[in-house]
């Protein structure tokens, strides 16, 4: 049974060496924010009833992380990269406002988003700037403290991040990546690839509920989500390629 984050490099589990992102840790938030996860799902359920537009991509599992995640950090500045319709960007802001603080600065290069995110989470918390983030690199806040990224899934669009963004960040903030863990492995040549790689090379480690990747995990966290009265999906999907990892 997988208890510890996975070692990028490998398919063997090992334990992080800074603060843990496992399975026990993500178990213990579900618990601890089971009520205001189960409001917050009815509420992101709202925004993809008829006649909405909203085009949700992120999992039921890997939202919930992000959201519980964000709730146990608390940060007071949010980057996400890559909104689409807003799925995630609405996740977010939701754990902000149950949070009571923190802002959140999103970017695309398409602005769809900006139709689709409701007044009441937005206004006060949300700046939305349009365009190729690595163009809008200056603008992105180096005082993040929680980082959200599922945009360009190229190997050249992490490699920016990894040697142009991260270095620019405080080590020790969570970090949330989308499109690794499609399969068992990332493919080469992928935003996957280059992304574990950097982090074997920090010796760093990740984890991820994909069920693809750890469908031992992912399955004690369906029973934790299915013991706390949360199992009923928000919206049907069987992919959760997502890591989480702790910057350093
Ligand atoms: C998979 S979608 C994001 C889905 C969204 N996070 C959700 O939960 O529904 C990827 C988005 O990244 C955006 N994107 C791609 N390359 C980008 C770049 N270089 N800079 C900013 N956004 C980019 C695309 O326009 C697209 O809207």
């Amino acid at each position: 049974m997988h208890h510890q984050p996975i070692d990028p490099r490998s398919t063997d589990a090992r334990p992080a060496a800074g603060p843990a992102i496992d399975l026990d840790h993500i178990s213990r938030l579900y618990r601890t924010f089971a009520e205001d996860l189960d409001r917050a799902r009815e509420r992101q359920r709202a925004l993809l009833a008829p006649p909405a537009s909203m085009k949700a991509q992120l999992d039921d599992i890997e939202a919930e992380i992000t959201y519980l995640l964000l709730r146990e950090a608390r940060p007071e500045t949010v980057v996400e990269i890559g909104t689409f319709h807003g799925w995630s960007t609405t996740w977010i802001l939701r754990a902000l406002r149950d949070n009571g603080t923190g802002h959140l600065h999103s970017y695309d290069i398409v602005d769809h988003v900006v139709r689709e995110v409701p007044d009441a989470l937005a206004t006060g918390r949300w700046t939305f700037t349009q365009g190729d983030a690595r163009k809008n690199a200056e603008r992105i806040p180096a005082t993040a403290d929680f980082l959200f990224i599922d945009a360009a899934h190229s190997a050249s669009f992490a490699r920016w991040y990894v040697r142009e963004l991260f270095p620019r960040l405080r080590p020790g903030i969570p970090v949330c990546v989308h499109d690794v863990f499609h399969g068992r492995r990332a493919l080469p040549f992928t935003e996957g690839a280059v992304v574990l790689r950097w982090l074997a090379e920090r010796e760093n480690t990740c984890f991820t509920a994909s069920r693809a990747r750890a469908p031992e995990i992912h399955d004690r966290l369906k029973d934790v989500k299915r013991s706390l009265a949360l199992g009923h999906p928000v919206r049907e999907s069987t992919d959760n390629p997502m890591i989480f990892f702790t910057l350093r």
